[in-house]
């Protein structure tokens, strides 16, 4: 079937399958940003935006996306280059395969929470998981980039 969405302020029609997830819609329509991890909405890798709030595309029917609002870090170039900047400054990218999911929580949070708590930053990133680093360094990242250090 068609679907209408607006991905990154453009107007879009999509074929989708009924049954189709919207990581594989949005990959197929060249938005390679949006990563596939482990597809039972367990990680956070797949996180994008629907109407500016961070879902997981791997558990999202892509037919439920009609006429709604997407933002993926194709969107998002500039503010996801700062934020990449200080992960790596903060020796918080290692493998870098969460960077994309855990980007867009970040961006997410960064419009939704004015000056949060250690406690909240955790809470709102508890969906991302990193197998790599311990967490830490990211938090310090985080906290430094929302100004909260
Ligand atoms: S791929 Fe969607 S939560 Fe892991
Ligand atoms: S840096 Fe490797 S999974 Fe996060």
């Amino acid at each position: 079937m068609k679907i209408n969405v607006t991905v990154n302020d453009e107007q879009l029609e999509m074929e989708v399958g009924y049954d189709e997830f919207l990581v594989e819609a949005l990959r197929r329509y060249g938005f390679n940003s949006v990563k596939r991890g482990c597809d039972t909405g367990c990680c956070g890798l797949c996180t994008i935006w629907i109407n500016d709030q961070p879902t997981l595309s791997c558990s999202s029917l892509a037919v439920r996306a009609n006429n709604q609002k997407i933002t993926t870090i194709e969107g998002l170039q500039e503010e996801a280059t700062d934020f990449a900047k200080v992960l790596v400054k903060e020796g918080a990218e290692q493998c870098g395969f969460c960077s994309p999911g855990f980007i867009m929580t970040i961006l997410a949070m960064k419009r939704e929470l004015k000056n949060p708590t250690e406690e909240e930053i955790i809470h709102y990133l508890t969906g991302n998981l990193c197998r790599c680093t311990g967490y830490l360094g990211q938090l310090r990242a985080v906290k430094k980039y929302m100004g909260v250090v």
